[in-house]
């Protein structure tokens, strides 16, 4: 590893050589892909060089533009390549979102690391991930790309993504840089819809949004991505408050920023800026360091400096970190990627179990009335049903890498391969479809199927209710296909898409035993299902292995142990719904002014932290070292849980807190504390969490700083964020 001394010393003779052209181009990420607007990436590189290419997924090309690069460009720098690897390469793991369910930093880190071997063994060096916009509106379809409602668990995600993907060690051969994005507020779109503005108070961005940005910088994550959307009025591509004073002056950042694509060009489109020479100089200036596709640098920022409306140097400090980027994970020592590496790393074997262990830890367990789950292997005449059970794209989620080859063990093919002398029956029932096709449904070609119609439906729907019948069991695999979460894909309804609830009921009409699988997004409000189905798992996209984690849960081989990161409302037009909300003059508990609509209730259909297990929890003894603290002190809380059940499990212990009064309103719960343990039946663990000023501080309205009040907490511990055994922490002067 070089010292940051080298590092510096090394970053200044570079520019020392480089001309302002070069500089400029090293503040550019260009398109490689062969539809890329714009001039061609290796034009560009041989004439000045590049900062890094993306949209490209070809080990060869990569070497061939690294090779003009350096052999050919004036100063012989390298390029980062990068793309999304979002949640795996070609080992496909479940999506962000669900590994969050796991309430498992392990789950994440263990994924991520296995995501960066691949990718770097295809030459890839910088990924577009994690993404941390908590996301509080499941109409948002990137929700399924963060790790849910929450900054606490949001924060613990965060760090163990970085860990997974860069390690201790920038110059491992096996690791990526990781990009914390999109910074920041993005999740909290008005309505839920894609790029639209952002309205959030300081208090929120810093109670709320901030916190697994701050963790990941904490982790020593190398770049960031600013987002799109209008943050109180001012883009976050040319947010000077954001990208300055909070991400370096404050956090002491010491890594680069890019744009999210095309941002910095779009603030003229966005209304922001008066042309491309504005708005290079706005994002510049707000210390925005790489531009993403726009060219915008590329076209102005020569100029800007030529007639003194930048120096020099303001050019010379964006470029140092980016410099220092490549110096430090030895691009230079080595620039190439051995062409025959993917293949061995994509198949070492290693890479599956972590992925059916990563599905399996993600799951969660929603319903299960009467013990009908863990179903018996003896199980011999089955009917799985629905649009999602053989479908390779749903299992693997949104977000898989240019030229990706769908190849996952779907639920049917999980299941098939759990009975293998069985008589299982397959109907995928009606399609279900995006009423706006997603833009980039065109580069997805096995997505690419022509519309039923009408009457192909009604084929399909009747041929589903037929094989049905058959059966002794039914398994139902529902829920929302790959383009449907994601970017691109805001929806006003969280409701089932298509036929799919009308076939749920008239299958489950028939009285026998009917377990649905949800493979989705997001959440989704499933009122119908909840009430009268009686078996549900939320296996979300799982990835690779996901139809072989889910026939694990089904017949017992796997006890479930997720929890929901995110709630479950009953209706798209219930959200933003989130469970740390503050309280009002009439709280929800009030006997008689409850609603806060009369057309029906307003609490989540599963609240966050929610998920069952084949066994259940009991939880007792709760304790808190000392009754008051002073401000600045700490206690510990501890809690005894034991397996109450019959068969191993895991529960996830979740500790929150409420400050009954201060100098702000405070959410009537918020998670500071979890733990997920395996407990053997009849086993007892006592568990312990830390409850000091990092916990009980926050971001005060009022006093317009971090604070802490001198004010009695409530302190819960469970199973969810409903949790009863509580105890009370006065805090004092
Ligand atoms: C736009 C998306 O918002 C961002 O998440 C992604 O990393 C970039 N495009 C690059 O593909």
């Amino acid at each position: 590893m070089k010292s940051e001394n080298e590092v510096a010393q090394r970053v200044e003779t570079l520019l020392g050589q480089m001309s302002l052209a070069e500089k400029v181009a090293q503040l550019a990420q260009i398109g490689g892909a062969d539809w890329n607007f714009g001039p061609k990436a290796e034009d560009i590189i041989r004439e000045r060089g590049a900062g890094s290419v993306l949209w490209l997924n070809d080990t060869k090309k990569f070497n061939q533009l690294q090779k003009i690069a350096i052999e050919e460009s004036p100063s012989g720098i390298p390029v980062l390549f990068a793309l999304d690897v979002i949640h795996g390469y070609r080992t496909i793991f479940p999506i962000p979102l669900a590994m969050a369910a796991s309430w498992d930093p392990d789950v994440p880190e263990k994924s991520q690391v296995v995501a960066a071997k691949e990718s770097r063994a295809a030459g890839i060096h910088w990924t577009f991930t994690p993404m941390l916009d908590n996301a509080r509106d499941a109409r948002w379809g990137r929700i399924a790309e963060g790790a849910g409602e929450d900054p606490y668990l949001g924060a613990a995600m965060a760090a163990a993504q970085v860990r997974g993907l860069q390690g201790e060690d920038p110059t491992d051969p096996e690791r990526v840089l990781a990009c914390a994005k999109h910074f920041v507020g993005y999740g909290a779109s008005e309505g839920g819809r894609d790029y639209d503005p952002v309205h959030l108070s300081e208090a929120q961005l810093r109670n709320v949004h901030l916190p697994p940005f701050q963790a990941a910088v904490e982790a020593g994550v190398a770049t960031f991505m600013s987002a799109y959307m209008d943050m109180n009025n001012v883009p976050a591509n040319a947010n000077r408050w954001l990208l300055t004073n909070v991400l370096r002056d404050e956090w002491g950042f010491d890594g680069f920023v890019v744009s999210d694509a095309f941002g910095v060009g779009n603030l003229v489109v966005q209304g922001h800026a008066r042309d491309g020479r504005d708005a290079a100089l706005r994002s510049l200036k707000a210390g925005l360091n790489m531009d993403m596709a726009s060219s915008t640098y590329l076209e102005n920022l020569d100029g800007l400096v030529e007639d003194g409306t930048l120096s020099g140097e303001q050019v010379d400090a964006m470029v140092r970190p980016i410099l220092a980027a490549k110096i430090r994970m030895g691009l230079f020592e080595q620039p190439y990627v051995d062409e025959a590496l993917l293949e061995q790393v994509a198949a070492l074997p290693e890479h599956r179990q972590t992925a059916r262990w990563s599905a399996q830890r993600s799951m969660v367990l929603l319903k299960n009335e009467g013990g009908l789950l863990p179903l018996s292997t003896e199980q011999q005449n089955i009917a799985i049903i629905g649009p999602l059970a053989n479908s390779m794209e749903a299992t693997e989620g949104s977000w898989m890498v240019f030229g990706h080859q769908p190849a996952a063990v779907t639920v049917l093919a999980g299941i098939q391969a759990k009975l293998p002398g069985a008589n299982i029956a397959y109907a995928p029932g009606p399609d279900i479809n995006r009423d706006v096709p997603h833009p980039f449904g065109e580069f997805n070609l096995s997505e690419r199927k022509p519309i039923q119609t009408a009457e192909e439906a009604e084929v399909a729907f009747q041929t589903a209710v037929a094989t049905a019948k058959d059966a002794d069991l039914v398994i139902m695999v529902m829920g929302e296909k790959a383009d449907m979460s994601g970017e691109f894909a805001s929806r006003g309804s969280l409701d089932l898409p298509g036929r799919q609830e009308e076939l749920l009921k008239v299958v489950s009409a028939m009285g026998k035993p009917i377990v649905l699988v949800l493979l989705n997004g997001r959440p989704l409000s499933i009122n119908w299902a909840a009430e009268q189905i009686p078996a549900i798992l939320e296996a979300w996209q799982p990835g690779t292995e996901g139809g072989h984690a889910v026939a694990d849960i089904l017949f017992g081989d796997v006890n479930p142990g997720g929890k929901l990161p995110a709630c479950f409302p009953r209706s798209g037009t219930h959200a933003p719904l989130y469970y740390a909300r503050t309280l009002t003059h009439l709280p929800e508990d009030n006997p008689r002014y409850r609603s806060r609509y009369w057309d029906g209730p307003t609490t989540p259909l599963y609240p966050f932290g929610f998920g069952l297990s084949y066994t259940t929890f009991a939880f007792s003894n709760l304790q808190v070292s000392a009754p008051q603290v002073k401000v600045g002190d700490s206690v510990t809380v501890s809690v005894d849980v034991t397996n109450s059940g019959q068969v191993a499990g895991d529960e996830v212990v979740q500790l929150y807190i409420h400050q009954k009064w201060g100098s702000d309103s405070r959410p009537m719960r918020e998670l500071k504390g979890f733990e997920r343990v395996t407990l053997q039946p009849g086993q007892t663990k006592t568990m312990t969490f830390n409850l000091g000023p990092d916990e009980l501080r926050y971001w005060s309205t009022n006093v317009g700083q971090w604070i802490q009040d001198a004010a009695v907490f409530d302190i819960w511990v469970g199973a969810d964020s409903l949790a009863t055994l509580h105890a009370d922490l006065e805090v004092v002067e």
